[in-house]
């Protein structure tokens, strides 16, 4: 390793000319490098099978990148004199010997490569044995590290075969799984809320909380996805990933430092304690119409929702439940974390309305409209009566003027400074797919429940109603009202 203290620090995107590198990875660079964050001699390079040249591949580009808040003409101009387009074949090896004699020649000093595989999964094996075989994942003049987007696996077993060949190129240390919620402003916050403040971690547990609800709620549909979509379904596209990322947020020990190990430790210690579920505590939905959706199979069974009762066998959380649900087509967007508390166990006070106390809640609005909400009775002027109200943050009120950062940016700014923590680590992929797995194949039992048909626009079949509703409870949502 040279040790003279020059740096060259390069991303190689695989899949560069697809929509993710134009939407999301080469804004996301474009931003971190206007802020001053990248580290310096900084070089992206894009690598696919079209035959563009260095100047057409960065005009792919510039439509999205001008959208990006503070744009300026002179900062693209600079960013873009380091970005550069390296044709090759995915699965030819020879098209990665000529990657490495392109990257040797701008590289000064001590090397470091971040790979992003931004292809489609059916090309990861390839990707990664060609990285190993042409000696670029060898990290003998600087360091490799390998980001790999969702999603990781179709199952299972299927997971645990993709790590197998990760590792056969890079070892657990060097690898970044992409989960974009983790990246979100708003689900950093979850851990900052409940550990940087002393008086709602002695009220998160089985004692004070009567249920927790997560939703992730989407109005558009399977639009031009149909074709991976049919095959993944909700639970693949979002439980095993967003939506258990988020339970395990919610539920997870205090870590005692943030360093990725520790804290993916914990999130691990929850999904290991998931209670074997029964498939009747769960519903599973499509909406109308996605059937005749061009590139979904005419009498597709896929869910394009669901909706879970969960619950974690430890001592904070026994027999609490978390309910959890998403789909597509649904009434609008929103993801949004809901603790409902337990009642006050009497009640002295006259209440004329004639109706039972509101139990207090706390919202955790993930997206779109960030903050949080916090939801008391208080007594109403001049009335004997009780009435609910918010104490509401904001985002944009609190921080007017401070834009969330893309959660892109983030998660490759941690990648390029080796920080995992907000990246999934091998074990917690496995205890997600075992979950899913037992799902979607509860699903195809004769006992499965069966897949409603919802109208879009709606949130969802009745059948979700239900599952509270029978016990007493209901979806909440409009930080804190109920499912409007
Ligand atoms: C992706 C899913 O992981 O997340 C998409 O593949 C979904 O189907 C998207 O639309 C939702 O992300 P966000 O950030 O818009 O909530």
């Amino acid at each position: 390793m040279t040790t003279n203290g020059t740096q060259t620090n390069t991303i190689v995107i695989f899949g560069a000319s697809g929509d993710l590198t134009h939407r999301k990875l080469i804004p996301a660079l474009y931003r971190l490098q206007v802020q001053g964050r990248l580290p310096g001699n900084f070089h992206v390079v894009g690598f696919a099978r079209r035959p563009y040249t260095h100047e057409e591949f960065r005009a792919l580009f510039d439509d999205a990148v001008n959208q990006t808040p503070d744009y300026t003409p002179e900062t693209w101009a600079d960013f873009i004199s380091r970005l550069w387009y390296c044709r090759g074949d995915l699965g030819v090896r020879a098209d990665y010997d000529a990657l490495q004699g392109f990257l040797y020649d701008f590289e000064v000093g001590q090397s470091n490569r971040l790979f992003y595989l931004a292809t489609s999964p059916d090309y990861y094996d390839e990707v990664l044995k060609n990285l190993s075989d042409s000696g670029l994942a060898s990290e003998e003049d600087g360091w490799r590290r390998v980001i790999v987007e969702k999603p990781f696996g179709f199952d299972r077993g299927s997971a645990a075969a993709l790590n197998h060949t990760i590792h056969s190129a890079f070892d657990e240390h060097q690898v970044y799984r992409i989960d974009h919620y983790l990246g979100k402003e708003t689900v950093q916050n979850i851990l900052y809320f409940r550990f940087a403040n002393a008086i709602f971690e002695p009220l998160w547990n089985r004692n004070y909380i009567d249920h927790v609800q997560i939703t992730v709620a989407e109005d558009v549909d399977v639009g031009h996805r149909a074709g991976y979509y049919d095959n993944a379904g909700v639970m693949r596209d979002m439980f095993q990933n967003h939506l258990l990322q988020l339970l395990s947020l919610v539920a997870m020990e205090p870590p005692n430092s943030f360093s990725a190990e520790v804290l993916r430790n914990e999130k691990v210690k929850v999904l290991s304690a998931l209670r074997p579920m029964s498939i009747s505590d769960t519903v599973r939905g499509q909406y109308a119409g996605y059937a005749a959706t061009q590139g979904v199979a005419p009498n597709s069974q896929t869910a394009t929702f669901a909706a879970l009762k969960l619950y974690i066998d430890n001592w904070r959380w026994q027999d609490v439940p978390f309910y959890l649900r998403s789909g597509k087509a649904l009434k609008r967007k929103t993801s949004e974390i809901v603790i409902q508390f337990r009642r006050p166990p009497h009640l002295f006070m006259n209440m004329t309305r004639g109706k039972t106390l509101d139990p207090n809640l706390l919202s955790l609005c993930i997206q779109p409209d960030e903050g949080i909400h916090l939801r008391f009775e208080t007594k109403m002027p001049g009335a004997a009566d009780i009435h609910p109200m918010d104490m509401d943050f904001h985002y944009s009120e609190g921080y007017a003027g401070q834009p969330l950062p893309e959660a892109y940016e983030r998660l490759l700014l941690d990648a390029i400074q080796g920080d995992a923590a907000l990246f999934t680590r091998e074990d917690e992929i496995d205890l997600s797919w075992k979950l899913v797995d037992y799902i979607l194949h509860g699903w195809e039992s004769p006992s499965a429940p069966p897949l409603c048909i919802y109208e879009p626009g709606s949130w969802g079949p009745e059948e979700a109603d239900v599952l509270l509703f029978q016990e007493g409870r209901g979806w909440r949502l409009g930080c804190g009202g109920h499912d409007e």
